[in-house]
């Protein structure tokens, strides 16, 4: 299953909205179209925006139109600008349209053909040092693991989420094959339940025994002591080793604190974001309130009613056991580790 790949003259992707229901292939030479794909969600979870990122802007330089390298140039800028608004707080947008920028202006670039060629090669290099990353936190992360564990994690972290195999979802897989995965329990992750509908549908695609639960069941699984470890991804990790992640991984962060269950953060260092001191500065994406109010296109909260929805929550550093990244394990405190593993670029963002 390929989540986002590039074909000649076009970017391929799979419509996450339509799953488990339909395997739906979009290919489009638009970038707009792939920026309104990261916006609504068809494409999602932070390096694969990333990695879709990198090749909306190399289609942006594609036009026919274009012809000087200056004409380039100017495209370029305005289609970087237009991704740049589609979600706030993936730091792996910011980080690989920033790499994009960096290649597009290099001096030693001679025509509309070596941009093009310069920036379709960034954005390839964006995707390829993603699958390898997850090929590493997989083997890095399943160190981790004890032999017969149950695990718990939130959100969709896998194949669809990044270029390669996932981040915390990667994790469980590569334990899976090493057989000491016993069974993964899915917060269904409310509102757009990426749990129940994406990460079931990848973990039965492995053979994976899986349990899923709601998002308020998680406390009574980790009070039980159902599972032995706690698998999340990350969109953003500040400088302290706070970390953004899907709303709803804070309390179960605190949750297995409190029933001294590990909680393992999985992510590249394209994640990881110096420039951010702490979670507090981390900007926060507010979503429609519809999305709240309405589950699968149905009206189920009574009409006229406020909405509070984030999509992404802030865990405090003293709750997170261990940092994964495709460069090793690290532990608390996180400071020290995370400005050694900062990762290629950086972003103001
Ligand atoms: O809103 P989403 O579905 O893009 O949120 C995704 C998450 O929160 C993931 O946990 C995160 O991006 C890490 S994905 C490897």
């Amino acid at each position: 299953m390929v989540t986002i790949a590039w074909e000649e003259g076009g970017v391929r992707f799979l419509d996450q909205t339509r799953l488990p229901h339909e395997e739906r292939y979009v290919v489009t030479s638009d970038y707009r179209v792939v920026g309104k794909a990261i916006r609504e969600l068809q494409i999602r979870g932070a390096p694969a925006i990333g990695v879709a990122a990198g090749f909306a802007a190399a289609l942006a330089v594609r036009s026919p139109e274009i012809a000087t390298l200056d004409e380039a140039r100017t495209a370029l800028s305005a289609a970087l600008a237009y991704l740049e608004q589609t979600r706030p707080t993936a730091v792996n947008l910011f980080r690989a349209l920033d790499r994009i920028r960096a290649a597009a202006l290099a001096q030693s670039l001679n025509g509309v053909g070596d941009l093009r060629d310069a920036v379709l090669r960034e954005a390839q290099a964006i995707m390829e040092e993603d699958i390898q990353a997850c090929v590493r936190l997989g083997l890095h992360g399943a160190s981790l693991i004890l032999p017969g564990s149950a695990l718990l994690t939130h959100c969709n972290t896998g194949a669809l989420a990044t270029a390669g195999q996932g981040t915390a979802l990667g994790v469980i897989t590569t334990a899976h094959r090493q057989g000491k995965v016993r069974r993964v329990y899915v917060d269904e992750t409310r509102p757009l339940l990426q749990g129940a509908r994406l990460t079931v549908w990848e973990l039965l695609r492995l053979g994976i025994e899986t349990t899923l639960i709601t998002d308020s069941t998680a406390a009574t699984v980790l009070q039980r002591h159902m599972v032995q470890a706690v698998l999340v991804g990350a969109d953003r990790i500040a400088a302290n080793g706070d970390i953004a992640n899907k709303v709803g991984t804070y309390p179960v962060a605190v949750l297995a604190a409190r029933h001294e269950i590990p909680f393992y953060v999985v992510a590249p260092t394209s994640t990881i974001d110096l420039r951010t001191p702490t979670g507090e500065s981390i900007p926060i994406e507010e979503r429609d309130s519809a999305e709240v109010t309405h589950i699968g296109g149905v009206r189920v909260a009574a009409e006229g009613v406020r909405v509070f929805s984030p999509a992404f929550d802030i865990t405090p550093n003293e709750f997170i056991s261990a940092i994964v990244t495709e460069n090793g394990i690290l532990r608390p405190p996180f400071g020290p580790g995370l400005a050694g593993a900062g990762g290629k670029g950086s972003s103001d963002r």
